[in-house]
């Protein structure tokens, strides 16, 4: 067999750089790396649970082969003035669910919730869980197995409602890295990070997030915030949880093909509000060339937002950052995923009965 991302995978991931800058997690309690356990509840099959109680055998396919699908969607709460008042609101929520699905029909998840049920549920556990920030929905193998594919089929479904800061971040042994307000941004040179022909792009899998975890820690050793993988063609791909926009010097606004990246909901987002707002957009193969001469670059996704990027490979982009397209774009989906935008109404879901 020829040398595969994942061969590659396993040797970067022992190898002395990863070592040095991996975090070595605590394993205190059932919390799965936590220092402390928050006291929400967790969706699990139907019925609600203590986070701490929500836990897999250590020998479970899913942990054991990396085949837990997810997906991750935000929410917001509208303030006092909001009137009539909306409450809490989830965005995009039928994108988010679709794309879970489609994530575990390219698996060979045979989950059975259907969009409603998953929905339904969705809201149910924001409801029990006042204050959280996001929701991440796994599906996943719980059973412990000796095959590569599993004999017990049965998918568990977990959906968890919590403040990412407040329930995670600030319960990790430490402290996590700062959050920059511009990106320096690697290019990572290893094209067989990207390989749609081993495994989908537009599969939410935890098996996919494994090679970038190894280049993105090698980067970030190196002093960089984020990296771009690029495919086997050498075109850039996206970041490891983040899609990729630039701006030509003709203003027009591309990113990556759809068929090379996850389709991710906030991409989607930011191309429809590029629409709106009557900004040149296409889809198009875009090489690093392409990126280190852009007027504006910038990362999207569920936790970054809009992302400028303000560096490359050490190479500054544009003359200004943030660059007056990406402003004008990240201003719109500020205000449309926080429900203040009339015309985009239709894609915050209330959570309330
Ligand atoms: C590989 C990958 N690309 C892009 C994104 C951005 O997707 P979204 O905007 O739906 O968060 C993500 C999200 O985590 C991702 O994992």
């Amino acid at each position: 067999m020829a040398a595969t991302g994942w061969h590659v995978a396993e040797k970067v991931a022992f190898s002395d750089t990863f070592r040095r800058v991996a975090k070595n997690p605590t394993t205190s309690g059932s919390s799965g790396g936590t220092v402390g356990t928050s006291d929400r509840l967790i969706w699990l099959d139907g019925a609600l649970r203590p986070w701490s109680e929500a836990t897999v055998h250590v020998l479970s396919h899913s942990l054991q082969r990396g085949s837990l699908v997810f997906d991750y969607m935000s929410i917001h709460e509208t303030g006092p003035g909001d009137s009539p008042p909306r409450g809490v609101l989830i965005f995009r929520l039928r994108e988010h669910v679709d794309r879970f699905l489609h994530s575990c029909a390219l698996m060979g998840l045979p989950i059975e919730p259907d969009v409603e049920a998953l929905e339904g549920a969705i809201c149910e556990t924001v409801r029990a869980n006042p204050g959280a920030r996001a929701i991440k929905i796994s599906a996943f193998f719980a059973s412990v197995e000796i095959d590569v594919v599993p004999i017990d089929t049965h998918v568990t479904v977990a959906i968890a409602a919590y403040d990412p800061k407040t329930d995670i971040t600030d319960r990790l042994s430490r402290p996590s890295p700062p959050r920059p307000q511009f990106l320096k941004l690697w290019i990572e040179k290893e094209r067989a990070n990207r390989r749609e022909d081993i495994l989908s792009p537009q599969a939410k899998v935890s098996a996919n997030y494994a090679s970038p975890m190894t280049a993105k820690a090698r980067a970030r050793a190196e002093g960089y915030d984020e990296i771009i993988l690029v495919d086997e063609d050498g075109n850039l791909a996206e970041g490891p949880t983040t899609n990729l926009f630039i701006v030509d010097d003709k203003g027009e606004l591309l990113t990556p093909a759809s068929e090379k990246v996850l389709h991710g909901v906030t991409r989607s987002t930011i191309i429809e509000l590029a629409k709106a707002e009557g900004i040149p957009f296409r889809e198009a193969p875009i090489k690093a060339a392409d990126l280190l001469v852009a007027s504006e670059a910038f990362m999207t996704g569920t936790t970054a937002g809009v992302w400028s990027i303000e560096s490359v490979d050490g190479t500054e982009i544009g003359s200004v950052c943030p660059g007056p397209v990406s402003t004008q774009l990240r201003d719109r989906f500020l205000r449309v995923s926080q429900g203040e935008d009339p015309e985009f109404e239709h894609w915050l879901t209330r959570v309330e009965d």
